[in-house]
């Protein structure tokens, strides 16, 4: 059953698992569109539950999230270990003043992720790991580069923000796409071998294969075992939709009609969705340089964000 975030559904408790911390990511097609806003106050209200929380700026070509935290740009910044200038990337935190949050501030210099060498994301992607939390909030560029879409599929949990507008919704398509079938290429080789015959060269039968839920029902229908393969890859993370700027009551109906686009596409509906209204305290709280979350504690995206918290964390755990 979709879960509509409306209420706390559990009690807060630790989160970090296998001595590693969980990682959430916020991601969107298109940008502009709420990412920065979502990731700072989630990291906000995860720390103010007492978790070990440190929220990374992964979008190096326009960060900004110590904006949306109120803070000045931070000393250190991933240029800094990205460029090899420091070893490890825990001396990059920097504490949140009055907080027991912890900020890792995007790249100082024009660097994009897209840039990032592979060696250089796989050695960020260990770091991140590494850190000393309990959860990693990682607030991603717009779009669809391949680095992006790695940095979305290591996490734990996908968080997709979209508004009601077409060419977000139309690009967040296009973003959740492109990161499950960057998935598909990352199983067992003989598993890939089917998946490549299948996309590789199409024929009559592949060509009405066109959803991802078809392709992998087909594909286990070949062979059962590497249907699962693939099944469980694209399963293997939370997938939580957020519509974020709400004016109208018809917006609600977006997010209802997402879920039902992605179990169509996907063969999975988001494990969550949320609507944060669009509030024009947020605009006010970043250019006052003040945190939203402790200026509008009780506002309903304040307690919308909050539940949010609440329900990814029963879900994981259940
Ligand atoms: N619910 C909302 N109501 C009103 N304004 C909002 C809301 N959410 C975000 N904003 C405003 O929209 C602008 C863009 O938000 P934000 O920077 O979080 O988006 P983004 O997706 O991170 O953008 P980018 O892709 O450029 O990194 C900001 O000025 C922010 O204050
Ligand atoms: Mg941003």
């Amino acid at each position: 059953m979709l879960k509509v975030v409306t209420s706390p559904t559990a009690p807060a408790s630790a989160g970090a698992t296998e001595n590693r911390p969980q990682i959430w990511a916020v991601a969107s097609g298109k940008g502009g569109v709420g990412k920065s806003f979502i990731a700072s106050n989630l990291g906000l209200a995860l720390a103010q539950s007492g978790r070990r929380t440190i929220v990374v700026d992964l979008d190096l070509g326009g960060a900004n999230l110590h904006t949306h935290l109120g803070m000045s740009r931070p000393k250190h910044s991933l240029s800094h270990f990205i460029n090899g200038k420091r070893s490890d990337l825990k001396e990059m935190i920097e504490s949140l003043p009055g907080t027991t949050l912890g900020i890792i501030s995007g790249a100082s210099d024009h660097l994009e992720v897209a840039n990032l060498k592979h060696f250089q994301k796989l050695k960020l992607i260990r770091h991140l790991y590494k850190l000393p939390a309990d959860y990693v909030i990682l607030d991603l560029g717009a779009g669809t580069t391949y680095n992006t879409l790695d940095f979305f599929n290591i996490a734990d949990q996908g968080i997709l923000s979209v508004i009601p507008e077409p060419t977000s919704i139309e690009n967040s398509h296009r973003f959740l796409k492109s990161a499950m079938y960057r998935k598909l290429r990352d199983v067992p080789v003989d598993t890939k071998e089917i998946v490549k015959e299948i996309l590789g060269k199409p024929t009559e039968q592949t060509r009405s294969l066109n959803t991802l839920n078809k392709i992998i029902a087909s594909i286990h229908q070949k062979s059962a075992k590497h249907g699962k393969i693939l099944r469980k890859n694209i399963n293997s993370a939370g997938l939580h939709l957020i519509v974020n700027q709400i004016r109208e009551p018809s917006d609600f109906q977006l997010g209802y009609s997402m879920a039902l686009i992605w179990k169509q596409y996907y063969g999975k509906k988001p494990d969550s969705l949320s609507f944060l209204n669009h509030d024009a305290s947020i605009m006010k709280a970043l250019c006052e340089h003040q945190m939203y979350l402790h200026e509008h504690p009780h506002s309903r995206n304040a307690i919308q964000l909050k539940h949010l918290v609440k329900s990814i964390i029963h879900q994981q755990q259940s």
